[in-house]
């Protein structure tokens, strides 16, 4: 009997890798999709869900088994009695470390390695990549079997509070162009901010923190979202600010350039505050333009920041992550109004009973001032009030 291991994390099965199970099963008598316990890697699914959904999803092919294993590939195969390893190839940069794993497998037990090519439509397609594209809120249906989908969306809703696919969510499916290896495509993308976590610690990121994995770094390559976050905190001034955690809605484009990733779009932010002359909560937004160019080279970052230490100008990518929160800040809080007013011609509170103008009337007067105070104050405003172009009751608070 001719057996084969088709080994991995399978964190979760990928159409990608049922390809090659399923080619794998028309070449072998028997396939062994064997799932590495591996305690020290974090992962989404546990081993035994994993396992099950593996099963689920081979259920129509006769020979293929699902099995788990722990400690060397090599050590499982001889249990097994399996001489063979099938393994896809997606592009050359798996390549060399699957060399070095087939030849070691090789060096201490003889077992041979099969390279299979992967199917042209899932040569961009992996686990982590499906992961990390499910928790931003996009569509991986066609990238993932449906039993797969399902549990993938149930388990991001566990772990992420109020995540969900936006009803308008991208569907990224397989796009026609995809067939053609290394072929660019923009990816329109419309949903709800979900907290991707860091996938290596786990931790959540900022908001406005943008992985840029997905973007190649050919000059021209961009990516345009638009996206929901929630507003991150000291967004104010004295009267008027965004609120902590307020929907931020935003309009981006990432573009490659040759030196780095410029980031363009706008912002819109529901604002908060008081009026300066009636003290009626603000109901309005903020909006802003946004231009920031993030450079590639870390190397020199420290001479260059020297340099331009008077400008401090210059804005890096961290790794693959571009922090945008820091030029979202700074042009939000440049556009914060000093003195907001809930419309350019209030008039303000009357000096003597305090009731908003705006409600009261201009013929809003008092016969008897209820307090001598009031009183004096009152004859500044008659004064005032005979100027021409002054309006009974108000007090011009821009001019104190
Ligand atoms: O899906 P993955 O995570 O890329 O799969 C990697 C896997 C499981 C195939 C590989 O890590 C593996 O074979 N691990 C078992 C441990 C082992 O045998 N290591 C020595 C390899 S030469």
């Amino acid at each position: 009997m001719l057996r084969v291991v088709c080994p991995g994390s399978f964190d979760p099965v990928t159409n990608g890798h049922l390809d090659i199970i399923g080619r794998a099963a028309g070449l072998y008598d028997e396939v062994t999709v064997a799932v590495l316990i591996n305690v020290t890697k974090h992962s989404l699914f546990t081993v035994d869900e994993r396992v099950e959904m593996l099963r689920e999803v081979t259920s129509s092919y006769g020979n293929v088994r699902i099995d788990r294993f722990h400690g060397l590939l090599v050590d499982f195969c001889a249990a097994n009695g399996i001489t063979a390893v099938i393994k896809g190839l997606r592009a050359v940069s798996d390549f060399e470390y699957e060399m070095q794993m087939a030849q070691m497998n090789y060096r201490m037990a003889k077992v041979e390695t099969l390279f299979m090519t992967t199917n042209p439509l899932y040569s961009f397609l992996s686990s982590s990549l499906v992961k990390e594209i499910a928790t931003y809120g996009g569509d991986v249906s066609g990238l993932v079997p449906e039993a797969v989908l399902a549990r993938l969306r149930d388990r991001l809703a566990e772990q992420l509070p109020g995540y969900g696919p936006g009803p308008a969510a991208v569907k990224l499916g397989l796009p026609p162009v995809a067939g053609r290896l290394g072929a660019r495509f923009c990816i329109a993308a419309i949903h709800e901010y979900t907290v991707m976590p860091n996938t290596r610690t786990n931790a959540p990121r900022g908001a406005l923190v943008f992985d840029m994995r997905s973007l190649s770094r050919q000059a021209g390559s961009a990516r345009a979202l638009h996206l929901t976050v929630p507003a991150p905190e000291d967004l104010r001034l004295e009267l008027a600010g965004v609120p902590v955690g307020a929907s931020v809605e935003l309009d981006l484009r990432f573009e490659a350039v040759a030196e780095g990733i410029l980031v363009t779009g706008s912002a819109t932010a529901p604002l908060a505050g008081e009026c300066a002359r009636c003290l009626a909560p603000l109901a309005s937004t903020v909006a802003v333009s946004l231009t920031e160019l993030y450079l590639y080279d870390q190397h020199d970052k420290h001479e260059r920041h020297e340099e331009h230490e008077e400008q401090g100008d210059e804005r890096y990518l961290d790794g693959d992550l571009l922090d945008l929160e820091p030029a979202f800040r700074d042009a939000v809080v440049l556009a914060l109004p000093m003195s907001p007013l809930c419309r350019d011609d209030c008039p303000g509170l009357c000096v003597e009973c305090g009731v908003p103008l705006a409600d009261a009337g201009p013929g809003h007067r008092h016969e008897a001032a209820p307090d001598p105070r009031w009183a004096a104050l009152r004859q500044f405003d008659d004064q005032a009030t005979r100027q021409p172009g002054r309006r009974a009751g108000a007090i011009d608070l821009q001019e104190g």
